[in-house]
């Protein structure tokens, strides 16, 4: 008997229960007219008359302990079932504030997009370049000043690795891979040793676009770069092409949108000239076509090269660049509606 009323009290202090029906049938198992502890009472009769005293103690404590447990089971089911209660499930959340799209993003997804609709698909490459990529590939001369230190941010003890100043790298990742006809665009990031201002940044980013066909011509390019300015900045927009330099283009140049601020009459934002130049551009020169693996006697091309900031502050006339790699949630949230 003794044996049995222990084996009860440790059975009884591990009772657990999640709800209050579990609770009742516990409840009904041990403390009820037919429960377990009611036959120990019955039993009793049969306990020897000097064993009675300590096994009726025992037997107390034990109808006691269990009284307590069960109540305790009750008391944090019922508190459980009243919060369950208060919990409504078909309430609408709490408003969530969501988050905008970098201005940077945006831009360069409308660029990508106007591209992707003229055939161009997406290409992209590494920010950490070889020198072959971002200069000699690209028809620099060894001793060209974009290579120096100024200019470039070299990976250290590697000479040879740079962070890449422009897109143009990508030009040679895609033609060293894939013949004609080749139609990307390709946005990245890009490096430049410059002190920070308002002007300049160390890091800005470009779309670099590249078109290599049998018979593409200068035509071709500067049909296309209209169309992109028109999409781009509205339907009256003008451009210009300005001759220019680029080692890996032949010929180069510059192109100029109408400025959109004074409608082309002058302002302080053109300087007074009422255009405002928005990238470079030209042929791709033959030699860069031949140190790609591109036979230059078959194929011709066109490439063009923009700042993505630059076209984000023409459109949202953000005269400080540093606003767009500072996040200040006050300036992203001015682009809601552009989302
Ligand atoms: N890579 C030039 C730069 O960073 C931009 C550029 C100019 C790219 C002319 C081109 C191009 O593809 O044809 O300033």
């Amino acid at each position: 008997m003794l044996e049995k009323i222990q084996k009860l009290l440790e059975e009884v202090e591990k009772l657990s229960a999640s709800s209050a029906e579990e609770v009742e049938a516990l409840r009904i198992k041990y403390l009820s007219k037919k429960g377990v502890i009611n036959a120990l009472m019955t039993d009793f009769r049969n306990v020897p008359a000097e064993m009675k005293k300590e096994v009726g103690m025992k037997l107390n404590d034990l109808k006691n302990k269990t009284q307590e447990k069960i109540s305790a089971l009750k008391d944090a089911a019922e508190t459980n079932d009243s919060q369950a209660d208060e919990l409504d499930l078909t309430r609408t959340a709490y408003p969530i504030a969501l988050g905008t799209r970098h201005p940077l993003t945006i831009v360069k997804n409308e660029i990508v997009d106007i591209f992707a609709r003229l055939g161009f698909t997406l290409a992209e490459g590494p920010e950490v370049e070889d020198d072959w990529h971002v200069y000699s590939s690209m028809n620099f001369a060894d001793d060209h000043p974009a290579r120096d230190m100024q200019d470039t941010f070299f990976v250290e003890a590697h000479p040879d690795i740079v962070l890449r100043s422009h897109t143009s790298s990508v030009q040679a990742r895609v033609m060293e891979r894939q013949q004609p006809p080749i139609r990307v665009i390709c946005p990245g990031r890009v490096y430049r040793n410059e002190a920070i201002s308002a002007r300049a940044h160390c890091f800005f980013h470009q779309v670099e676009g590249l078109y290599v066909d049998k018979n593409v011509s200068f035509t071709d390019l500067k049909q296309v770069l209209l169309l992109f300015a028109r999409e781009m900045f509205g339907k009256d927009t003008q451009i210009r092409l300005r001759p220019s330099y680029f080692p890996f283009t032949e010929p180069s140049a510059e192109m100029d949108i109408s400025c959109d601020i004074c409608g082309g009459k002058g302002c302080s934002f053109c300087k007074h000239t009422g255009w405002v130049e928005i990238l470079g551009c030209g042929m791709v020169d033959p030699a860069v076509l031949d140190a790609n693996g591109i036979d230059s006697k078959i194929y011709t091309g066109y490439a063009f090269g923009m700042g993505i900031e630059r076209i984000a502050n023409l459109k949202y006339k953000v005269k400080d660049l540093r606003m767009f790699s500072e996040n200040d949630t006050r300036f992203l949230e001015e682009f809601i509606s552009a989302n």
